[in-house]
Parts: C-alpha cells; sequence; structure tokens
C-alpha cells in the first residue's frame, strides 16, 4: 500500500482561523470513548496549515473543539441523529435550548419521564435539551439504544450533574458557528474532504476482549466488516492527498488492517464499555499519513 508522503505536523498553526475571536471551547458533552485525555497526542499529529478539517466520528468532539479556531472549514458528521440534531441546535439556537435546559431537574422521576419521550414529537430546542439533560444525568454518560432506536440507559448516580451550564454551550455555540453538521455514515461524510484538508477517525474501538465490546452507540453497532471499510475509506483518502490521523485500540488485527500507514501506540486511559468497568491504562494505536 503506497503512503503518500506529507510534510510533518508542526505545534504552530498558520492558517487563517474559522473565528479567532471565539472564546475557549471544549466538549458540551460527555462522550463514550471522548478523546480529551488523548489530546496532547493526537495534537502533534494535526497539521500547520489546517484548511479543512472533518470528523466524521465526531462523538463529544475532543479534537474540534482544540483546534476549531485554527480551521477555515470544518464539517463533524455522526451516524447518531439525535446527537447531530443537539449539535444544530447548540450552533443555531442556544438560548432556546438554555431556555429548554432550564425547566429539567436531576431525579429519578423526572429523568424516567424525559427518558420515555419521543425525541422526534418534540420541538427541535426540547429535543437537543432532553439530549443533553439525558447526556449528563444517565449511567456514565452513555448513549445506547434498544432495537427500536429508543434510549435505555439508567440514570447515573450524581451530586449535583452541570446539564445547564450556559458559559459551556455559549461558547460550544460560538465554536459551532460556520461549521457544517451532518447525520451521515462516515463513507458519506468523507466525500466532503478536498486535497490538503485534514481528518480525524475515531470509530467505535475494535473489542479488545469478548466483553469489552462497546460499539453501540446507534442500533447496528461497528462490525469487522465497517472497520474494513474504514480502513480502505482511509486508502482512498491518501490516494487522494487528505491527510489523516485514526485512533482504535492496538489489536493485532487492526495493526494488521493498516499496515502501510504509519502507526504510533499511545497510552490512555481506557473508554467505559457497557457495564462501566475495563477502566485502566490501555495501549491505543495513532494510524496517519502525515
Ligand atoms: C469513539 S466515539 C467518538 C468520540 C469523539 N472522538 C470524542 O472525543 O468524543 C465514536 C462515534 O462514532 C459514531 N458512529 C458509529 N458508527 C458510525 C458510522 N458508521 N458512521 C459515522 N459515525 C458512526 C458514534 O455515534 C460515536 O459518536
Amino acid at each position: 500500500m503506497p503512503v503518500v508522503q506529507l510534510r510533518r505536523p508542526a505545534s504552530s498553526f498558520v492558517s487563517r482561523p474559522l473565528d479567532d475571536d471565539a472564546p475557549e471551547a471544549a466538549p458540551f458533552l460527555k462522550w463514550a470513548g471522548g478523546k480529551t485525555s488523548l489530546l496532547p497526542e493526537l495534537l502533534k499529529h494535526v497539521p500547520a496549515r489546517l484548511r479543512g478539517y472533518h470528523e466524521p466520528f465526531v462523538g463529544g468532539g475532543a479534537l474540534f473543539f482544540a483546534v476549531r479556531r485554527m480551521a477555515r472549514r470544518a464539517v463533524l458528521a455522526d451516524s447518531n441523529a439525535e446527537l447531530i440534531h443537539c449539535y444544530r441546535q447548540v450552533r443555531d439556537d442556544v438560548s432556546a435550548v438554555l431556555d429548554a435546559l432550564a425547566r429539567h431537574v436531576y431525579g429519578k422521576t423526572h429523568f424516567q419521564e424525559v427518558r420515555a419521550l419521543d425525541p422526534l414529537r418534540l420541538p427541535p430546542a426540547e429535543r437537543a435539551a432532553r439530549f443533553v439533560y439525558l447526556n449528563k444525568t444517565c449511567f456514565n454518560g452513555l448513549w445506547r439504544v434498544n432495537r427500536a432506536g429508543r434510549f435505555n440507559v439508567p440514570i447515573g448516580r450524581y451530586k449535583n450533574p452541570q446539564f445547564n451550564n450556559p458559559a459551556v454551550l455559549f461558547s460550544a455555540s460560538h465554536a459551532l458557528r460556520g461549521v457544517e453538521l451532518l447525520h451521515a455514515s462516515f463513507e458519506e461524510a468523507l466525500q466532503r474532504a478536498r486535497p490538503g484538508d485534514f481528518v480525524y477517525l475515531d470509530p467505535p474501538y475494535d473489542p479488545v476482549s469478548a466483553t469489552a465490546s462497546f460499539a453501540s452507540y446507534t442500533p447496528g453497532g461497528f462490525s469487522w466488516d465497517d472497520q474494513k471499510r474504514l480502513a480502505h475509506a482511509c486508502i482512498a483518502l491518501n490516494r487522494r492527498g487528505v491527510r489523516f490521523l485514526l485512533s482504535n485500540s492496538a489489536t493485532d488485527r487492526i495493526r494488521e488492517l493498516y499496515r502501510g500507514f504509519a502507526q504510533r501506540m499511545v497510552r490512555a486511559p481506557r473508554f467505559i464499555n457497557s457495564r462501566g468497568s475495563g477502566r485502566g491504562r490501555v495501549d491505543e494505536l495513532l494510524v496517519f499519513n502525515a
């Protein structure tokens, strides 16, 4: 597999920012597999010239919020429709989302009532607020749905969960201005990437053991066939001159799948799995062509 040799990343950013007046922003959701703790390692691979930035598995968007001031264009996508709806509302009408959040309280009865609501029957801001509320108050911030697509995670044990945080949501809204948000599969989202753009791919990880699987972000999960299709998509990106960085678990079969591309092991706190156990420091794999 030929690898296009692109310039090594530098730590300084020189491209014109999307919005250089934006306040510091951070993820406003708690996301399984969130990459905040790996940021120092990921940032080493973000190119100095960041024209188009793409995250087709955006989740909580830890890397996006860290680099968004340096990107001219950004495209964020995810196959989770509720997540993308929430991002759009936070971008377009954050005050209405905050008003709706102010009507929520932390308590088991209220949580169960909110969880039982059909999001598709709610006004847009309330639908987004429901998503933030459930994310911040459910067990471990998991997003898990049953076969019918209904959210089914129980309430978590918190003292005072911060689901209504205007400062965080306003700065996230600012960071999302001008950003394209797609409810799409990674293949569709990657069609937007142009030569010279940078893509960060953070798919559901290949399970390190049969019980460690946490691939139920959306109905259907993320199968080994999906992992193979993703590796083919990376080969296509490389051929088109698009820079990419991918993170995954450092299983033998993932290392084999990406042979031919540069690989680096990093130590990171393990993401949560479906039982909330399985925490610890484990090797993760970074794959990149830039
Ligand atoms: C490991 S999480 C990403 C975490 C993110 N980097 C962060 O910092 O929070 C993986 C994401 O991929 C999404 N996903 C799963 N299958 C997908 C698919 N086929 N296409 C696009 N997104 C998918 C999930 O909904 C989930 O949000």
